[in-house]
């Protein structure tokens, strides 16, 4: 039986050791019972995939393996596969279920009762949207207030910017926000433009922002609860069982192993979805243990015979 493995990123000045960000994850890892290898982060980035996995042992085509590390856009995961697959080794979140999990569009499906009301278009990076391109997007959620963003990631820390928008039914601060958002997203912009209804969320205790929960899934069923990564030690409350059992059932519709979602208390009390990420590349807050995480992954790896 080969052990399941867990690939982390090096350290890009230490290229045999794990990236220091994921170290207390390897050493969970190892204590869980699976095998940590190494692959290079800004190697894939940089397209030279094989490189990237040379410190990947080599396996006769049974050893399956799961990631741990910074987000990939889809396609280099799928390059990541691809030559993982070339060394015998089988990433056990497969290209098409990673980008289902990772991008809005693959995952908005199954959680539409549970999300703010969302609609998208495929961009190309540093193509600048015009008025006629926006008004048929910004039309279909219906006026009022929204958040825009690619199909990962929002310019958030620019809010008034490049992500909120007063009134979707003005199409001209509408494309203004929209195009600023593609600007600042440059050559990283994945995938294309999303619109979202905004909704207003309960401010945490304090007054500030809102606080999210992050749900960490395995194989569907919900092994850790986290706070969000921005606000490590924000206490969002509890969610009440129901709303695991809701949201558990859109994660095991969309069928992805390892998977994240954020919920956020909505002012009317209602808990909803922020998003959706593939558990592979969602940050861990660094108060948080990794063990349970890292038992969950070693008991959803299928053992061979
Ligand atoms: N539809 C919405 N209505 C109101 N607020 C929203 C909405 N969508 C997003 N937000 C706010 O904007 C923030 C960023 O949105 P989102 O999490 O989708 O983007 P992100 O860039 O992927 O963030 P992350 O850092 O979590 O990866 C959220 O944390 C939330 O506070
Ligand atoms: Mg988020």
């Amino acid at each position: 039986m080969d052990t399941p493995l867990l690939l982390v990123p090096s350290d890009p000045l230490t290229p045999r050791v794990p990236d220091e960000h994921f170290e207390r994850e390897a050493d969970a890892a190892r204590q869980a019972g699976l095998d940590v290898a190494i692959v290079d982060h800004d190697a894939i980035l940089a397209g030279d995939v094989r490189a990237a996995v040379r410190r990947v042992p080599m396996a006769d085509g049974g050893q399956t393996a799961w990631y741990r590390g910074w987000m990939l856009p889809s396609a280099a995961y799928s390059l990541l596969a691809t030559e993982l697959g070339a060394r015998g080794v089988r990433l056990l979140t497969g290209p098409a279920a990673y980008r289902a999990a990772h991008e809005l569009p693959g995952w908005y499906g199954m959680f539409a009762d549970l999300t703010p009301a969302s609609v998208w278009l495929p961009w190309k990076a540093g193509r600048a949207p015009t008025t006629a391109d926006v008004s048929a997007l910004a039309e279909a959620l219906g006026g009022g207030a929204g958040v825009v963003k690619d199909y990962v990631k929002s310019r958030k820390h620019e809010w008034h910017e490049a992500c909120f928008v007063a009134d979707l039914a003005d199409t001209a601060a509408t494309t203004r926000v929209i195009a600023r958002m593609v600007e600042l997203q440059g050559d990283d912009l994945a995938g294309g433009i999303v619109v979202r209804a905004f909704e207003q969320f309960a401010p945490d205790a304090g007054g500030g922002r809102t606080q999210e929960v992050r749900v960490w899934w395995v194989e569907g069923s919900a092994v850790l609860t986290t706070p969000h990564p921005d606000a490590p030690s924000g206490t969002a409350g509890e969610v009440p069982s129901e709303v695991y059992e809701a949201v558990g059932m859109s994660v095991r519709a969309l069928g992805a192993l390892f998977v994240t979602t954020d919920l956020a208390l909505r002012s009317d009390g209602v808990w909803r979805v922020i998003e959706v990420g593939d558990g592979q590349v969602s940050d861990l807050p660094a108060n948080q243990d990794p063990a349970r995480l890292m038992m969950a992954l070693m008991r959803a790896s299928p053992i061979r015979e």
